[in-house]
């Protein structure tokens, strides 16, 4: 692992893929072909916009698919972060987009300064009834915080326990702001799952919300600067428990997760663990095949794919 930059520790900054970030649009269903100017969707640590840049392009082309104005656009975006330079970064790359779009220049600065702001996701006002909260949270141990916002942050937000890193209070905020039917799709540490401090934030999961998916990514790279997080892509929804796909090992090759030319790739190899228990696709997908279009062809119908009723073992609430 290489060493963490001071970003890294104190902000918790680590920026995703691209490819990463399509995969999540995708499978929390956020795509052009439906009204997203009639949907809500927060970003809560924007960074340099990694998910931002996309989101924004999937919004302005269903506006044009639906024939609806930007200046309707007002409502359907809210992202945040700590650090204000990264917001005037968002600021700026948000304004150009709705510049090419065919905003005039004032109008693309208000609809960015609106959509875009500068405060602490997990103390500042954000929005309700939210239909999407997609991201990847920061990674900051609780021992790494100031005592002031430690104790804060713990008063408000009752699954913080223990040793809990940030990313739970993330989770934990992201579910209450969720209208009916509405999802989380994060990349972030998974250790929640198992560990001592993840109890309290599974507990909350299984007994009043659903996990859709979870994309265990421990041998692939989903971020621009390596670090081992124990990364999983994990879908969250709040509706009923129904079944859930769990992919505890994709064995994609760097040059497909890089999205660069793409090395002859193999998803799954049929890992149970223990047998019966999780588990996931077999078979070879095309070379060539982008990941994120490995799920959606593959998983649906594919019988490599075990799809699991009810509670995940790993999310238990003890
Ligand atoms: C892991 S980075 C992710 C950035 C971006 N979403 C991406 O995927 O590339 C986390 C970001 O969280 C921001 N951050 C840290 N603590 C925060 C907080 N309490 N509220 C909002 N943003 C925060 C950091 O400044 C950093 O930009």
């Amino acid at each position: 692992m290489a060493a963490a930059a001071p970003d890294e520790v104190e902000y918790g900054e680590v920026f995703t893929r691209r490819w990463v970030v399509e995969t999540i649009l995708d499978l929390v269903g956020y795509t052009a072909n439906k009204d997203l100017t009639q949907m809500k969707l927060v970003e809560p640590s924007v960074g340099s916009g990694a998910f931002f840049v996309p989101v924004l392009e999937r919004l302005l082309e269903s506006a044009k698919v639906h024939g609806t104005e930007l200046s309707a656009l007002a409502g359907c975006l809210y992202g945040l972060d700590l650090q204000q330079e990264h917001v005037a970064t968002c600021r700026k790359k948000s304004a150009d987009m709705l510049q090419a779009a065919g905003a005039r220049p004032a109008e693309a600065r208000a609809l960015s300064a609106g959509w875009l702001r500068h405060g602490d996701f997990l103390l500042d006002e954000v929005p309700t009834d939210v239909d999407f909260v997609i991201g990847n949270p920061p990674y900051i141990r609780t021992e790494d915080l100031d005592d002031e916002t430690e104790a804060a942050y713990r008063k408000t937000w009752r699954t913080m326990r223990g040793r809990a890193d940030i990313y739970v209070g993330f989770y934990e905020r992201s579910l209450s702001m969720l209208a009916s039917g509405g999802r989380v799709g994060f990349i972030c540490a998974d250790r929640w799952m198992r560990n001592a401090y993840g109890k309290h934030l599974r507990g909350l999961v299984t007994s009043r919300y659903a996990v859709e998916s979870v994309w265990q990514m421990h041998d692939v790279d989903p971020f621009e600067a390596e670090v081992s997080a124990y990364p999983a892509i994990t879908v969250l929804a709040n509706s009923e428990q129904g079944s859930a796909t769990f992919i505890v090992r994709a064995d994609v090759q760097q040059g497909v997760a890089g999205g660069g030319p793409h090395a002859p790739a193999e998803v799954g190899q049929g890992v149970a663990d223990p047998p019966g228990e999780h588990i996931v696709i077999a078979g070879q997908v095309a070379r060539g095949d982008p990941v994120h279009r490995v799920r959606r062809v593959k998983m649906g119908g594919f019988a490599g794919v075990v799809r699991v009723q009810g509670r995940l073992r790993g999310l238990r609430g003890g």
